[in-house]
């Protein structure tokens, strides 16, 4: 049976000022997909996951909410389902693990669904568990990323947005963070978009991958059929 798609870009154009970040960029996102978006600094990345959670207003084309073309703002499409990690670890640092966890429920708007959603994400990350007293700021680079997956999911989002978890990690704990987010994927049956620049790690957990170069897309499909050579000519900013 064909997946239904849950989100989408078509033709979507973002300018900053004079400045176009994305340029008529057109992905969707089906149920239950695993997308890496890829691509070097400046590409437009980050951009993309703005676009669809409703931070950064199209200056042209469409988003699309189960084919429902919408303008998104950004409390609607948490209210909606999506859960939007931003790039650079951004962890309530002075209050504890679990204080971190609890401030990932407050669009639920209710105090036990939101405690009945944290023990089911601490069964994913029994790490964070045997911290939920610690201050985040004490946590490592690596579980303070953890912390801000694990957060996301205290709403119980549909669609999960990161934006280069593994961005500063040290190798080890980058495989650690993409085994977890493939482990996201495969327990909780929701679609993940993540941002990520470096090649080799992202390819072997993605169902799909899009890659941007200059604010559009380049190179689109699986990641077997990505071929390496054309990706790492878009690294060198060669095409
Ligand atoms: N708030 C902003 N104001 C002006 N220009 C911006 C702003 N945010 C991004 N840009 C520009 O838009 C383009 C795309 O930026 P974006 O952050 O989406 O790229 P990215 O692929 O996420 O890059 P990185 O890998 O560095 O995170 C870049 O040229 C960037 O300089
Ligand atoms: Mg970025």
């Amino acid at each position: 049976m064909a997946k239904e798609t849950l989100l989408s870009l078509e033709n979507a154009s973002v300018h900053y000022g004079g400045v176009r970040a994305i340029d008529n960029v057109t992905l969707k996102v089906d149920e239950h997909e695993l997308i890496a978006l890829m691509g070097p600094n400046g590409a437009g990345k980050s951009t993309v996951l703005k676009a669809l959670i409703g931070l950064a207003p199209l200056s042209r084309g469409q988003v699309r909410w189960h084919g429902v073309a919408i303008k998104p703002k950004t409390h609607e499409m948490v209210a909606r389902g999506i859960a939007y990690v931003p790039q650079g670890r951004q962890v309530f640092k002075s209050l504890t693990v679990l204080e971190n966890l609890e401030l990932g429920g407050y669009t639920l708007n209710n105090r036990s669904a939101t405690k009945a959603n944290i023990e089911s994400v601490l069964h994913l990350f029994p790490s964070l568990r045997e911290k939920l007293s610690h201050k985040a700021g004490l946590l490592s680079g690596g579980q303070q990323q953890m912390l801000t997956i694990a957060r996301g999911l205290v709403a119980d989002p549909k669609i999960l947005l990161l934006d280069e978890p593994s961005l500063g990690l040290a190798p080890k704990v980058v495989k650690e963070v993409f085994e977890k987010i493939a482990e996201i994927h495969r327990e909780r049956c929701i679609a993940v978009v993540v941002v990520e620049h470096s090649i080799k790690s992202v390819l072997a957990i993605a169902t799909r991958v899009f890659v941007l170069s200059r604010g559009s897309v380049v190179l689109e499909g699986s990641p077997d059929s990505i071929d390496s050579e054309a990706l790492h000519r878009v690294f060198l900013g060669q095409s």
